[in-house]
């Protein structure tokens, strides 16, 4: 027990503390600490609170909901209030729960509806009539804010309830936005340079809150309704399970995850079955919500202070938390990016520790103001690389320095110390150095890995330990290490030997696409590596292609392709590709036809629009048959195919005597060429 002057000191400034964060995060909606950690200042407060209750004052945070509405948006007076839910941590605080329940329940077990406790923005909408009239926030329990207009943007907020429903009612629910929709609405964010929503929460509770509804309905907003309010002259169903149903069938949207049992076991399995799976739901859960299914329960039940005793929140383990950035090192990619991850003081996020977060690039950190020194907030999600959210301001450190990448490098590769270098329009900077030992040691890893040769036995590990060893300077050695070399490595049995040697061997035939994706081309990922494959047909194909070419393929766009083009004209890479072919890889694709294929030679221009084919197909067609498709009509044109509404070309072939052909005889060709 804390002496009574030490505790009065401490409730007061726990009290402010707590109202500020309030402040921030319902009325600013940009909170500086996380659910936990606010969580943990409540409980704190209110333990010492329960130790003294005769310091207990009326306008103590623990006596109030939430925080005061935004006058604004006009204020709404709710008739019942809204309450909060008292809050279980453990397997232990459900179980006390339940024991005072049972208590109150003569002994006899309850029935329980459990539902997902969502992270989203409590909202009550009232029907006059049947007729959508109010829709309001919670506020701070008794008055909340008119965002009526807002709600009615939502596609899932019916407007109007069959004539049978009660004459005046009121329903409660979560207003949220999903997480496709929150990363998508910070994609776009991030884009146009604006500040990024912490989490969905915040997302949903700023998209409503809006003065301008336009903007509220431009975000993909929905709703879960969770409870009966209040109805006039209607009969309701006696328990919470068949108000559900009832409201269901009323029209309005019920979480299809909510679940009826008949005991607390069966409530411990829906909680630990979800918090295996809450990641790949949809929305943000922050735990279970488990309710007293028996209305005349709920009532002898009562509420104590703000939170009724019939329900409870079980919270999952936060998935946020705070630490110290300690500092912002730099790695060094396979392009040679310059990628900046947080060194964090080692920190217990959801029962996983800490030590490193993913930062993106010198923008997104500028963006968000992160400063070596700064407490930060870190998220884990689903996604397994940990986030910086954002800075505590409040704890920042006076001699933080914003931080510049460059400066932090002293311009210089940390790796192998060449210049560092910032493309124009990019937000990464590189290392221009191709033979950086870094980079040398991704190319390989990456070759090997799953989706491009799929190269068992070499992963991160053994590429470092090939590239330290000189025993790869590039992937191309893989195809020539021998086994007496492997066998002197550490820990390298005969075995494993043979089965990396065997691996090895195996990948020469993968097919082409996945080849070219190994090569590791910037910006050329597996999907751009498919499109290559299927219209070049192998490596010496695509090596000679022009700019003109690959941005007539799918979604090649100008920077893809001065990337292709540049990794082909460097000599390393040229020397690295002969290497290969001399092993015996695979650079083409096996039985496209190649040799004496039947337009072996004829080159085709196009002019004008063709009507059944595009003529990027065509030229493709040609391609595929071996002929080579120009834009330009010289003496070397073998055909000129002619389109609708053609341009000059035609004359120009006229002039020199070129044979034209039209769409129809190209078809031709090809068909009979037998494509
Ligand atoms: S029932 C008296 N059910 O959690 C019961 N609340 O502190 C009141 N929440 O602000 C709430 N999902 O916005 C209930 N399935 C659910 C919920 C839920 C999310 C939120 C609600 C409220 C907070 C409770």
């Amino acid at each position: 027990m804390t002496d009574m002057g030490e505790a009065k000191a401490i409730i007061e400034s726990l009290r402010v503390e707590v109202n500020r964060h309030n402040h921030l995060y319902h009325v600013l909606d940009s909170p500086e600490i996380s659910d936990a950690d606010y969580d943990g200042l409540i409980k704190q407060l209110r333990r010492l609170e329960e130790e003294h209750p005769q310091l207990i004052t009326p306008d103590s945070p623990t006596q109030r909901v939430g925080a005061a509405p935004v006058e604004a948006l006009g204020i709404v007076e709710h008739k019942l209030p809204l309450l909060s839910l008292g809050n279980a941590f453990s397997g232990g605080e459900l179980t006390a729960w339940y024991n005072r329940i049972i208590k109150l329940a003569d002994g006899q077990e309850p029935d329980f509806v459990c539902e997902h406790k969502i992270d989203g923005l409590a909202v009550s909408l009232t029907y006059i009539d049947g007729k959508l009239t109010i829709g309001a926030t919670r506020g701070d329990g008794f008055r909340g804010e008119n965002i009526t207009r807002n709600l009615r943007t939502i596609r899932s907020v019916p407007l109007s309830v069959p004539k049978t429903a009660p004459s005046r009612f009121e329903v409660r629910g979560e207003v949220f936005l999903p997480i496709d929709g929150f990363k998508k609405l910070n994609r776009e964010r991030a884009d146009e340079g604006l500040p990024l929503f912490a989490n969905p929460r915040n997302a949903a509770a700023g998209s409503v809150r809006q003065l301008d509804q336009r903007i509220t309905a431009g975000r993909p907003l929905d709703i879960y309704i969770y409870m009966l309010g209040y109805a006039e002259d209607k009969a309701i169903p006696s328990s919470h399970w068949e108000t559900l149903e009832y409201l269901k069938s009323l029209g309005f949207k019920v979480n299809p995850n909510n679940r009826l049992f008949g005991n607390i076991k069966q409530v411990e399995k829906y909680y630990d079955d979800w918090l295996e799976e809450r990641e790949g739901l949809p929305y943000e859960a922050d735990g279970i919500v488990v309710k007293v299914n028996e209305m005349k329960l709920q009532e002898k039940l009562r509420d104590i202070g703000h939170e009724p005793r019939w329900a409870i929140a079980y919270k999952f383990p936060a998935v946020q938390g705070n630490t110290v950035l300690k500092e912002i090192k730099i790695s060094v990619g396979r392009t040679g990016t310059m990628n900046p991850y947080a060194v964090l003081e080692p920190v217990s996020v959801g029962g996983v520790t800490i030590k490193h977060a993913a930062l993106h690039n010198e923008d997104d950190i500028r963006r968000k103001d992160i400063r070596e020194g700064d407490t930060v907030i870190i998220q884990r999600a689903g996604d397994v690389i940990p986030q910086v959210v954002g800075p505590v301001l409040s704890k920042r450190p006076k001699d933080a320095k914003e931080f510049s990448l460059y400066k932090k490098l002293d311009g210089k590769c940390p790796e192998c110390r060449f210049d560092i270098f910032k493309p124009e329009g990019e937000v990464m900077y590189y290392c221009p150095n191709a033979a950086c030992p870094a980079q040398r040691q991704q190319r390989i890893e990456h070759f090997a890995s799953r989706g491009a040769m799929d190269i068992r036995g070499i992963g991160e590990k053994m590429s470092a330990i090939l590239s330290r060893e000189g025993l790869a300077g590039d992937f191309a050695d893989l195809y020539s290490l021998k086994r007496e070399e492997l066998l002197n490595l550490d820990r390298m049995e005969e075995k494993s030997v043979d089965n990396l040697l065997d691996a090895i061997d195996r990948s020469k035939k993968r097919p082409l696409a996945r080849f070219i994706y190994a090569l590791g081309i910037r910006h050329v990922g597996e999907e751009t590596a498919e499109l290559l494959a299927k219209h070049f047909n192998s490596i010496d194909g695509l090596a000679e292609a022009l700019k003109g070419e690959l941005i007539s393929i799918g979604t090649i766009g100008s920077k893809i392709a001065d990337s292709i083009i540049a990794f082909f004209q460097n000599e390393e890479n040229k020397r690295i590709i002969e290497k290969l072919e001399t092993a015996e890889v695979l650079t083409k694709i096996e039985g496209a036809k190649t040799g004496e294929l039947p337009l072996e030679g004829k080159e085709f221009v196009v002019t004008g629009r063709l009507d059944s084919i595009s003529r990027q197909e065509a030229e493709a067609r040609i391609k595929a048959l071996g002929g080579s498709a120009k834009s330009d009509v010289t003496r070397k044109t073998d055909y000129l195919v002619v389109g609708a509404e053609p341009g000059s070309k035609l004359a120009r072939a006229r002039s020199m005597g070129i044979m034209q052909i039209s769409e129809s005889e190209l078809l031709r060709i090809i068909k009979e060429s037998g494509d």
